[in-house]
């Protein structure tokens, strides 16, 4: 079924949702959801949670302007909102996703997207052909005046070509946190620190070099007791040429998130751990660039750190305009087709090309791709994930 008709924006504010009214929903959601409700973009009308005090705090927080509920279906049929933002565990976005897109709504969604490719088309498959409703995905790290000044300078070639990539995303996690018991499981978490963690650093790469063409990876268990990976390196080469090194761990008492890229002219640092302004930035011209050069690339212009708030305050403009957001359709799919090839190759040793991971590949219906000694329980083969998807729209 394809997605209903949504009410014209024009003249009116964005009427808003929020699913899950957890920490994420609490610390950036809402934050980011006041501020345009204040410059007169949004309304929050609604929040919904399968438990009861949480969404009724969450809305008192909130103002208790927005109305509680505990069921998605009845919110969407009484609300009618304009834009649902997914705020729950990354096993029932496709369900929550597919429900608001049929309900005419607009999604955004917390990552990972989806716990599988397939999921992915899935939910695209029920966005609207034209002017939307869209589904996008939320990767902040793309958004702010850091990412806006490199990604230009990159797509200009003013420092010349990108040459050689590192792609770090290197964290801490004890064994309190594996206690949980959804984490660290494919059903539940969806993956390890490639899928919970390094994604927001991967996203980022591919959104400032483009489209990736090869992967080679090696996954490992070395200290936690979980079904999923706790560390994986990959080596990935890119349509322009260019060549990285990813890591993704969470054995890393030294925490840092990074991204460097060797450009012709010019080297390009991004360090920091959960979030960046201007100041984490730093390009380090070669020796014989002119210094007006030099000076133009370190003009970062007004600092506005990424964030929530930048992400969806580009998704309302382009509710407004009737236009695809950022970081939706292919661009919000690139990351996750990055991770299923990096699991792939970590689990069959294989180099893995892509577009190559498509229905019909036991990696395009679980991360784990029912890989022995990978998939739970051991391995074996993946059914093409419907029971899966049959579980999690009941779920929604
Ligand atoms: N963008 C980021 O930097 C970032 C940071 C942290 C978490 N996240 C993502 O946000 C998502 C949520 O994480 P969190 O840390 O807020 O989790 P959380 O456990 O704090 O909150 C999840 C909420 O969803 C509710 N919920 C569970 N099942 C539900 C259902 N069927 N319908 C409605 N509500 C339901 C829970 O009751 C809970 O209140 C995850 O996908 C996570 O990866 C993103």
């Amino acid at each position: 079924m394809a997605a209903s008709e949504s009410a014209p924006l024009t003249g009116r504010r964005i009427r808003v949702a929020v699913i899950g009214t957890g920490a994420i929903a609490r610390d950036s959601h809402l934050p980011a959801l006041a501020r345009l409700a204040e410059e007169g973009e949004t309304e929050l009308v609604a929040a919904v949670d399968v438990d009861p005090g949480s969404v009724e705090s969450f809305c008192a927080v909130a103002g208790g302007a927005p109305r509680p509920y505990t069921d998605l279906d009845r919110m969407l049929r009484e609300q009618s909102p304009d834009l649902v933002t997914i705020c729950t565990p990354p096993t029932l976005h496709r369900g929550q996703s597919v429900a608001a897109l049929r309900a005419g709504a607009w999604v955004w969604c917390e990552k990972p997207p989806v716990p599988s490719l397939a999921d992915f088309d899935a939910v695209e498959a029920e966005e609207g052909k034209d002017g939307g409703p869209y589904a996008s995905i939320v990767f902040q790290h793309r958004f702010g005046s850091g990412t806006r000044h490199v990604r230009r300078l990159l797509a200009e070639r003013a420092m010349g070509r990108p040459l050689v990539a590192h792609c770090q995303t290197t964290w801490y996690r004890d064994t309190a946190y594996y206690a949980v018991p959804w984490r660290g499981r494919w059903q539940t978490e969806g993956g390890g620190p490639a899928m919970g963690h390094g994604i927001h650093q991967m996203d980022l790469l591919l959104d400032l070099l483009g489209p990736w063409s090869e992967v080679r990876a090696m996954a490992g268990r070395l200290v936690h007791d979980v079904e999923t990976e706790d560390v994986s390196t990959a080596l990935v080469r890119f349509a322009n040429g260019a060549m990285a090194t990813v890591v993704n761990s969470v054995l890393s008492p030294d925490e840092v998130s990074r991204i460097r890229i060797d450009c012709e002219r010019a080297t390009v640092e991004l360090t920091h751990l959960y979030g960046h302004s201007n100041d984490n930035w730093r390009i380090t011209p070669a020796r014989d660039v002119p210094a007006a050069d030099a000076a133009r690339w370190q003009d970062f212009g007004t600092d506005l750190p990424s964030s929530h708030l930048e992400q969806l305050r580009e998704l309302v403009a382009s509710m407004y305009a009737g236009e695809r957001p950022r970081s939706s359709g292919a661009e919000g799919r690139t990351s996750l087709e990055l991770i299923a090839a990096l699991y792939k190759s970590a689990f069959t040793d294989a180099t893995v090309r892509a577009g190559e991971i498509g229905p019909g590949d036991p990696f395009y219906a679980a991360m784990h791709g029912g890989a022995l000694g990978w998939a739970p329980g051991g391995g074996g083969q993946v059914d093409g994930g419907e029971g899966a998807v049959a579980d999690e729209e009941a779920a929604a």
